[in-house]
């Protein structure tokens, strides 16, 4: 019998519903199920109402960066990933900051961009002065969408207009700029943009098409910076080797991808960790990174008076403390608590100085004896679980596999024999 996935009303069945047709579906075990129904510490009727037709979560380690000194604070940051060695290297490289004083940051203010795209307008020129000369209008009419965020302080707060150039002709995008305080802000800029659009379409005669915020949030960045001791991280020759390794970054997109993907393991990993939207600042960290027409690289390092290096990170930074899954899921919540978070500004800024720390490691050891001796240990256990290796035998056999340089499934389930005789 061929099988289908054409289901209607799947997302009003009752979960155990669900599970028995993706079981039958899947041909998955009992055990398997029970697996799925385990949601950790988000509670399934949590789960339920985050997103449609759950029969399950994912649960990822949580790990803790220590050592963390941040405006003269000391934080304990959770950082929840799949990948062995992020912690540790952020922990690490956060301790060698603590010798300057550790990581200063700070945030532009939580200003978000709600683009409003209008088309059909005869004269574009004409229609951005008309949306211009009503900026008052639009702006009072955008603002009376959300009392709650201009009770606490935030709200439109100004107007850009922009002429596009496009395949599908001229096109006058309008952009509000509205702070958002501690929310992310999305649902309100995006209400905004919606509110305001026949507006903009009554006084120009044009047609409005999208109404959404920009991930390029260009009016919210975080930035951090830290003085890494010369004598602390290794002496000129790694300060050099850094340098040389973020000069490669910044002229090269090839290499800047990848410095970029390491400076985002360690802010994706305290993004999901407080229940916010990685993809959302990932398309802003990376559309950011290439704002001059270039892709580069977020970070930059420089050498001091005194021979030591200076690291610095911007990058926008649009996450929140009080909607969406940061309110919702328990665990996000505790995050928050555990880095002893009052506004979104401190959250943001928090995050930038990890993923300059981690973007620290990654090159320092990059720049010296390569990733992998360090990323091995870990890798090998993996390995050693994967060929089906438990309690103490795991570290046994990572132990010799790293020290035969053969780090392999092959080679795991052969030591795995071997012990299963002694
Ligand atoms: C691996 O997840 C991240 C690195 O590749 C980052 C880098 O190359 O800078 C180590």
């Amino acid at each position: 019998m061929v099988k289908s996935s054409e289901v209607s009303g799947f997302y009003k069945k009752p979960v155990e519903e669900r599970l028995k047709f993706i079981q039958e579906f899947a041909c998955l075990t009992d055990e398997e199920v029970a697996t799925l129904r385990n949601t950790g510490g988000l509670p399934m009727g949590t789960a339920e109402k985050m997103i449609e037709n759950v029969v399950g979560g994912l649960t990822l380690p949580m790990g803790i960066g220590v050592n963390f000194r941040i405006n003269g604070k000391d934080v304990l940051v959770p950082m929840v990933i799949e990948e062995p060695s992020v912690v540790a290297a952020a922990s690490n490289a956060a301790k060698m900051a603590r010798a300057r004083g550790g990581f200063s940051a700070d945030f532009s203010g939580p200003v978000m961009i709600a683009q409003i795209q209008l088309v059909d307008v005869p004269d574009p020129f004409k229609a951005s002065e008309i949306i211009l000369s009503r900026k008052k209008d639009i702006l009072e009419l955008a603002a009376k969408q959300d009392p709650v965020l201009l009770q606490a302080g935030g709200g439109p707060r100004d107007m850009e207009v922009r002429l596009l150039d496009t395949k599908m002709g001229p096109m006058v995008i309008t952009h509000l700029l509205v702070d958002t305080r501690d929310a992310m802000g999305a649902n309100a800029v995006n209400t905004m943009a919606e509110a305001v659009a026949p507006l903009i379409e009554q006084m120009t005669g044009g047609r409005v098409y999208l109404r959404i915020l920009s991930n390029l949030a260009v009016h919210r960045l975080a930035r951090a910076k830290a003085i890494f001791e010369r004598d602390v991280i290794g002496g000129e020759a790694v300060v050099d080797g850094i340098l040389n390794a973020s000069a490669f970054a910044e002229a090269d997109p090839f290499r800047a991808a990848t410095h970029n993907k390491g400076v985002m393991n360690g802010i994706s990993s305290v993004v999901l960790a407080t229940g916010n939207d990685t993809r959302a600042i990932e398309a802003g960290a990376h559309s950011y990174a290439a704002r001059n027409g270039r892709y580069t690289s977020l970070t930059t390092y420089e050498k001091d008076a005194d021979g030591n290096l200076v690291g610095s990170i911007e990058v926008p930074m649009a996450v929140g403390i009080v909607g969406g899954a940061t309110k919702t899921h328990p665990v996000a919540r505790i995050a928050l608590k555990i880095m002893d978070i009052k506004s979104a500004s401190e959250l943001a800024q928090i995050i930038a100085c990890v993923g300059l720390a981690q973007n620290f490691a990654a090159l320092r050891a990059l720049a010296t004896e390569g990733i992998q001796r360090g990323h091995m240990g870990l890798h090998a256990r993996n390995v050693a679980i994967s060929a089906g290796a438990s309690g103490e035998l795991v570290e046994k056999i990572a132990e010799r596999m790293v020290k035969e340089g053969k780090v392999r499934a092959d080679r795991a389930k052969e030591l795995l024999a071997e012990y299963a005789h002694k």
